[in-house]
């Protein structure tokens, strides 16, 4: 792999690498914030993301300027990078889930959440975060996630595999927004399958579809029972 700079900055614990990189005087394209534990770790709609000592939580600075695909596929582009990565550590096929978890046996092993900060009204930096079930915590996942969560089961160097996956992060996000596509639908999990979607944009509604890709931007095709095609650009489905 091409020889980038990465700065990591590694902590025992940290509230939240998110909310950490996103400071102003972070900046430095490729800065890698690893916490070995996170007491305030966020998910996406503001859930929270459970972070035990047994995962690695990390967060990649990407500065707006150094991005080559399209934004909107900044979430798309991590999915695709930490599969790449963990598929070389894991024997299990690792599976993407729209919008932005990993899956291993359709357990959810990886969340991510990208986050922008702007200045003066332009966006001048991207974060992206990761959270990665490496093993099984020792108190056990919670009861409420228990079920629908995995492991990856890897027991290497988390800060050995932090900088591999901002390294293929950055050349995801430093290709065409059309290879990151690629590769996303190639391991998109239950396309094919018919799913009930809660659309976000449209005040919570959900809509029964068959899963057929995602667009150029990233946002969901599915195909109703009806036969018409629908795009979805904030949702979600169990
Ligand atoms: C989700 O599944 O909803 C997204 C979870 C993202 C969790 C990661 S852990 C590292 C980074 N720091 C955070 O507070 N959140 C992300």
């Amino acid at each position: 792999m091409e020889n980038k700079k990465i700065s990591l900055l590694h902590f025992n614990s940290l509230d939240s690498t998110n909310k950490y990189a996103l400071q102003e005087d972070i900046f430095n394209h490729l800065t890698v914030v690893v916490a070995d534990s996170q007491t305030g770790g966020r998910g996406r709609l503001g859930r929270s993301f459970y972070s035990p000592k047994e995962g690695l939580y990390m967060s990649v600075v990407l500065q707006a300027e150094k991005i080559k695909c399209p934004l909107s596929l900044c979430t798309p582009a991590a999915a695709v990078a930490v599969r790449e990565t963990l598929e070389k550590y894991c024997s299990e096929e690792i599976k993407i889930k729209w919008v932005n978890d990993l899956l291993i046996n359709e357990k959810k092993v990886c969340g991510i959440l990208t986050q922008a900060h702007s200045e003066q009204g332009k966006i001048n930096k991207i974060v992206v975060g990761i959270g990665i079930n490496l093993k099984e915590p020792s108190e056990s996942f919670p009861a409420d996630i228990k079920e629908k969560v995995g492991t990856v089961g890897f027991s290497g160097d988390k800060l050995i595999l932090a900088e591999e996956i901002a390294l293929t992060l950055d050349k995801y996000v430093s290709s065409e927004g059309k290879t990151v596509l690629r590769e996303y639908v190639d391991h998109l999990a239950f396309l094919g399958t018919e799913r009930e979607i809660t659309d976000y944009g449209d005040g919570n509604r959900k809509i029964k579809g068959t899963i057929l890709g995602v667009n150029e931007k990233g946002y969901i095709i599915i195909k109703t029972d009806e036969g018409e095609e629908r795009i979805i650009s904030s949702g979600e489905f169990f």
